[in-house]
């Protein structure tokens, strides 16, 4: 018979990303719902290592749900990591009375909270929270689909400069090791070619398109570059190579970087995250422990944390052939 629940702590943890402050809402107004209390966890597992709680009722999320950002603050904690780390954080979990919790993040977190769970047999419970979407299990993370209107927002207004200057423009986004971002944020900004760390075109076969474009009758062009791509040579490195190989264009380089996970988050990412959220307590009241609540088919999934942390998410590969179409 599992622990009757009736503390639930909630953490934001690792990268932060657009949405997290509504499933922080919503785990919070989920709890009130079931009439069980509910604990903020500041600063990731750093604050549950050093007791950093808060108890929150239903109106200490109020005017949450827009904001970007975590108000749990994040972390990445390098104590938790090490079993002492933990320990410490289990007896405060102890001392707070919390029964379990929800942690809200990407793969790393859940490596966390799934070691916690086997060694202190403490109910946890994942909320997929990175823009890179490159969490099995899901077919989007909180933040994702906020993350590619931004980078779409800001790629049409590095059009108006391209189309403006007859230059070509290599834009770097954001994703560690996936292309989830770069692919679909270039599809939706038009992009020329679309540089990601699945599929290594290659230098030549770069030119070669840049080539082409030019003949077609294209005066500016837009490529998007996945941070994590395969090509060999940095964003920088690669203006230069190609403005030696192609003297006929002008470059330009334009690094994302971090505004991509900031602003307030998306309508789907809104939703996504309160439907989540109610998942996640709801689940924990169900006696189930260990997964990650994602969304698969519209639907919402339960996916053992160990299967999405291991698993492994393969991107679209008609979204390739659709962006080759799309840059004839
Ligand atoms: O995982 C989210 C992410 O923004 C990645 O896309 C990026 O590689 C990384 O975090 C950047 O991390 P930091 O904010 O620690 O520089």
């Amino acid at each position: 018979m599992p622990k009757l629940i009736k503390k639930i702590g909630v953490l934001t943890s690792g990268g932060d990303s657009p949405g997290m402050n509504a499933a922080i809402r919503a785990v919070v107004r989920t709890c009130a719902y079931h009439n069980i209390q509910c604990v903020g966890i500041y600063r990731g597992y750093q604050g549950m290592i050093e007791g950093d709680f808060k108890e929150m009722g239903p109106r200490s999320v109020n005017n949450t749900i827009n904001k970007g950002g975590t108000i749990l603050k994040s972390a990445r904690s390098k104590e938790f990591m090490t079993i002492e780390g933990r320990k410490k954080a289990y007896e405060q979990l102890v001392k707070a009375a919390i029964d379990a919790f929800v942690v809200i993040g990407g793969d790393g977190s859940f490596t966390g909270a799934e070691i916690f769970n086997k060694e202190f047999k403490f109910p946890v419970m994942g909320i997929p929270g990175t823009i890179d979407n490159d969490i099995f299990g899901t077919t989007h993370t909180l933040g994702y689909d906020t993350a590619l209107n931004t980078v779409v927002e800001c790629i049409d207004k590095i059009r108006d400069t391209a189309s403006s200057h007859n230059r070509l423009f290599f834009v770097e986004v954001m994703g560690r090791d996936a292309g989830h971002i770069a692919l679909n944020a270039g599809i939706g900004a038009g992009a020329e070619e679309i540089l990601i760390p699945e599929q290594d075109l290659g230098l030549e076969r770069l030119l070669e398109s840049l080539k082409k474009s030019k003949t077609s009758g294209k005066s500016s062009s837009i490529v998007v570059i996945a941070e994590g791509d395969k090509i060999g040579k940095n964003v920088f490195e690669l203006k230069d190579y190609v403005e030696a190989n192609l003297p006929e264009y002008e470059v330009r380089v334009s690094v994302l970087g971090h505004m991509q996970r900031g602003g307030p988050p998306s309508c789907f990412d809104r939703v996504l995250a309160s439907r989540l959220g109610v998942k996640a307590v709801e689940s924990l009241l169900d006696g189930k422990s260990n997964y990650m609540v994602g969304i698969l088919n519209g639907k919402v999934e339960l996916t053992p944390l160990l299967k999405a942390i291991k698993g492994h998410t393969e991107i679209d590969r008609e979204l390739l052939r659709v962006s080759e179409i799309m840059s004839i």
